[in-house]
């Protein structure tokens, strides 16, 4: 735990806010959650109890660690509860407007020391960092899904990041006992930048005949090593983030890797946003995933 940083507030507690809160609680930081409702607010933390009773069921946390952590954890729907905290972790919808609104708020809001950092995973860091005053504190911390399990975090310093917040956001990484890289600012940082050509490719493959939904994934699973084919993948990541984020990258680059295919527009639209929802590549009714109707 790093002694400048008492305090954390995370802003969404969603698949990847509920993950940043449980690492940041697990690692001894006060973490204050909020989110927009109660229900989604219960849901999220709901999630928490589950992963860390799972924790403690196998034998990977005492009972009075997983007491701790709950304790430190206090969630809200209330922004004003994050006006003492010393870092801002934002986990919204991938959404420039409602991160440029949120940020524009938190600044009035919060200690003009605290540090703002967006868990982004394709908007421009420099941009969401001028919405505010404090550009000199702002940077990108990006986790990975499933955020208490994958041990990478994205460190991004824009062109106005000052190295001392920089510094201090790479060591707060590691405070977690995440493994973090430096990034400069550039849609999609370091993983996305290769990983969404590579889901939207499989996509394209498939439309084009190349083979099933279940070989495709096969193939990169026993081909590659890969813990997940690239429909698995995209259901487990959401097929709505990932459409925003092609929406975002596109826009960024103009190059037709990032452009997303039309099935996967067509699933965004239908409500097929994966795993969350119930059906994306596949249907997720019954234990066994299959491959759903929709890409039949
Ligand atoms: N939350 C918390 N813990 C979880 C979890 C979750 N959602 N899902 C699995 N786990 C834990 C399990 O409890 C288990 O813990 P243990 O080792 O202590 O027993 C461990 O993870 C392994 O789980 P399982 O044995 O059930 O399943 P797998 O071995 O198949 O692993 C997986 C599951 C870790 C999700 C693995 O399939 C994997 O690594 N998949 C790829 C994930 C990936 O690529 N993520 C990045 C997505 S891209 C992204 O997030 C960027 C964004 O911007 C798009």
């Amino acid at each position: 735990m790093l002694s400048e940083i008492q305090n954390v507030g995370v802003i969404g507690c969603g698949l990847m806010g509920s993950g940043i809160a449980q690492v940041c609680a697990q690692a001894g930081y006060g973490t204050v959650v909020r989110e927009v409702d109660e229900g989604l607010l219960e849901h999220g933390v709901a999630s928490i109890h589950k992963n860390l009773d799972r924790a403690l069921a196998k034998g990977k946390l005492t009972e009075p660690d997983r007491d701790a952590i709950a304790d430190r954890l206090t969630a809200t729907i209330d922004l004003g509860d994050l006006s003492e905290c010393d870092l801002i972790i934002e986990a919204i919808v991938e959404n420039r407007e409602a991160k440029h609104e949120l940020f524009s708020t938190l600044d009035g809001l919060c200690r003009a020391t605290a540090i703002f950092a967006s868990n982004t995973s394709s908007l421009s860091i420099t941009e969401l960092a001028a919405g505010t005053g404090r550009g000199d504190r702002f940077v990108g911390l990006h986790f990975f899904n499933p955020v208490p399990v994958m041990p990478l975090v994205e460190v991004v310093r824009c062109g106005q990041t000052s190295e001392e917040s920089f510094k201090l956001a790479l060591a707060f990484a590691s405070s977690l006992g995440k493994s973090p890289v430096a990034c400069r600012d550039n849609t999609g940082f370091i993983v996305n930048r290769l990983l969404v050509p590579y889901m939207l490719d499989a996509i394209r493959a498939y439309e084009q005949g190349v083979g099933s939904i279940a070989d495709i994934d096969t193939g990169m699973r026993l081909g590659c090593g890969y813990p997940m084919g690239p429909f698995t993948l995209g259901d487990f990541v959401g097929l709505d983030t990932l459409y925003h984020i092609t929406e975002i990258m596109y826009d960024e680059y103009k190059d037709a890797r990032f452009a997303a295919p039309s099935l996967l527009r067509r699933m965004f639209l239908a409500g097929y946003h994966g795993r969350k929802t119930g059906m994306g590549f596949y249907d997720y009714s019954d234990d066994e995933p299959v491959v759903s109707d929709f890409v039949k």
